[in-house]
């Protein structure tokens, strides 16, 4: 079957993308309110794009009636927002979030995540996260109907536990983050496996990267 985008209806190509392109991690994005307490959304238009500089980035869409979200609002008044990572502990919270809720709901309350407090924004985090990432905006590219928020990292807030006896990579067996693949269906990263290069790839690789002189 073939899909011509030029011709196709918005509805039709967020349904095909959405089907094709997954797991899609998900972002629980907590804004502060005007009012001073939390609010938080699941946002699978999320991922990371660069780390020098350390840029996420948010597709965040309008309502069906063509108001701007809570977290849009919240993100264009203060600049700031929290990426609360998901796994299997948060995914009920997660869903409850992502409900549309009137904007004085404290949505960290109603779903039962206990707040944290941050570092270098005025927001707050979500405690029992594998992972929390406070973010600036960077700059933010306004379509009609959407807008795509390029987030700068600027703190990264790592529960002990997921992390190695060394630091530096996450612990497979305790880290298992939660996508979204199509409508309402998930996946856990619980069946992890190592995909190497051919070893004998390695001086190919080597000869490519040495200085253009070196080569014949
Ligand atoms: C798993 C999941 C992923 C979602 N991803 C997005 C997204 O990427 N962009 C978006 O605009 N809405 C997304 N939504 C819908 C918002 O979370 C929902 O509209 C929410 O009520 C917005 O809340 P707010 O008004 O407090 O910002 C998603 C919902 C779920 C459950």
């Amino acid at each position: 079957m073939q899909f011509d985008f030029t011709q196709l209806p918005p509805a039709d190509r967020y349904r095909l993308l959405t089907n094709f392109i997954g797991p899609r991690p998900i972002a629980l994005v907590s804004t502060r309110a005007e009012a001073g307490h939390t609010n938080a959304a699941p946002m699978s238009f999320f991922n990371v794009f660069s780390q020098d500089p350390p840029i996420v980035i948010l597709g965040i869409q309008t309502r069906p009636d063509g108001r701007e979200k809570d977290t849009m609002g919240n993100i264009r008044r203060t600049g700031e927002f929290v990426v609360n990572m998901v796994d299997m502990d948060m995914a009920d919270a997660m869903i409850l979030c992502g409900v549309n809720f009137a904007p004085d709901v404290d949505e960290f309350a109603f779903s039962g995540i206990e707040a944290a407090s941050c570092r270098q924004v005025n927001a707050m985090r979500a405690r029992g996260t594998p992972c929390a990432m406070e973010c600036r905006i960077e700059r933010i590219i306004d379509y009609p109907n959407r807008a795509i928020v390029l987030g700068e990292v600027l703190e990264m807030h790592v529960r002990d536990d997921c992390l190695d006896a060394q630091g530096r990579y996450v612990d497979s067996a305790v880290y298992q983050p939660i996508a979204r693949l199509h409508a309402d269906n998930y996946i856990v990263s619980d069946r992890q496996f190592q995909l190497l290069k051919p070893s004998e790839m390695h001086a190919y690789e080597a000869a490519q990267l040495a200085p253009a002189q070196g080569r014949k």
